[in-house]
Formats: C-alpha cells, sequence, structure tokens
C-alpha cells in the first residue's frame, strides 16, 4: 500500500492510497458485511484499532479492557478463587457482571483499568485458574486519546 497524496484541512488529512485491486475488492466486501457505510470509517477503525494495541505494549500505560470468564461453578473452591483474585487486584476491576447461564455454567465479564501489565496480570491469572472454561481478555481504551 502507497500513500499517493496528504491534503489537510481544518484537522482533517485527505490521503489517496494505492492499493492492489483484488485486496481492495476482499476489503470492501469485508467491510460491507460489517456495516460500513464508506472505506473512510473503515480505515478509522483499523487505525485506532493498531493504535489501541500499541498503547497496551507499553506495561506502563493506562488502559481499559474487559475480562470475561466462563465456568462451572460446582469446580470445587472455584468461586472463592475467582473472588478471591478479584479482591486482591480490586484496584484494578471496576465492575463485575455475574450471568447464571444454566445450571452449572456461570459467564462473568470484569472491567478492568489501570497500568497494562497489571490488567494483564489479573487477566492472565483468572483465565488460567483451573475450572475456567474459556476467558478472553479484551483489550479497548478510555478514547481519550482517540478522535
Ligand atoms: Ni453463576
Amino acid at each position: 500500500m502507497q500513500v499517493l497524496r496528504c491534503e489537510r484541512m481544518s484537522g482533517l488529512s485527505r490521503i489517496g492510497v494505492a492499493i492492489d485491486t483484488g485486496l481492495l475488492d476482499k476489503f470492501d466486501r469485508l467491510i460491507a458485511q460489517r456495516g460500513y457505510a464508506n472505506r473512510s470509517e473503515a480505515f478509522r477503525d483499523l487505525i485506532r484499532d493498531e493504535l489501541v494495541e500499541k498503547t497496551w505494549e507499553s506495561p506502563d500505560s493506562h488502559v481499559v479492557g474487559t475480562v470475561t470468564l466462563v465456568y462451572d461453578h460446582h469446580v470445587r473452591l472455584l468461586n472463592e478463587k475467582l473472588t478471591g483474585i478479584q479482591h486482591e487486584f480490586h484496584h484494578a476491576i471496576l465492575s463485575t457482571l455475574h450471568v447464571h447461564l444454566d445450571h452449572d455454567n456461570c459467564l462473568e465479564v470484569l472491567v478492568v483499568r489501570g497500568k497494562s501489565a497489571v490488567v494483564r496480570k489479573v487477566a492472565d491469572i483468572l483465565i488460567s485458574t483451573k475450572g475456567v472454561k474459556h476467558g478472553r481478555l479484551t483489550i479497548t481504551t478510555s478514547g481519550a486519546e482517540l478522535k
């Protein structure tokens, strides 16, 4: 991909991009499936996503995210373990949502905020706890540094 030109006007830059036709066709199909009205917003979202990922790479940067956990609450002492870990990292956990999915399974979503290294650590510890069937850290941003 090659940027051809760049016009800047009142905080908005317009760029021309040379891109392989086949690749652009695939991109257009993808963004149509996702409901984008035009390429510009799709490009902006890709750029924002990369910038958020980059922020998370620095251990001291302040980040926001969610941790999703699915587990069987019948597993012995699992609830106690997960609650204990959350209390240990209470500064990094803003809120939790617990849903009893069925007779056995629970879904928890934790909103996490803090230094990237701390947030990753609490997510890793929770997700790797024996009895957690599935876990995922979703990284996002407070939005303050993104337009
Ligand atoms: Ni439950």
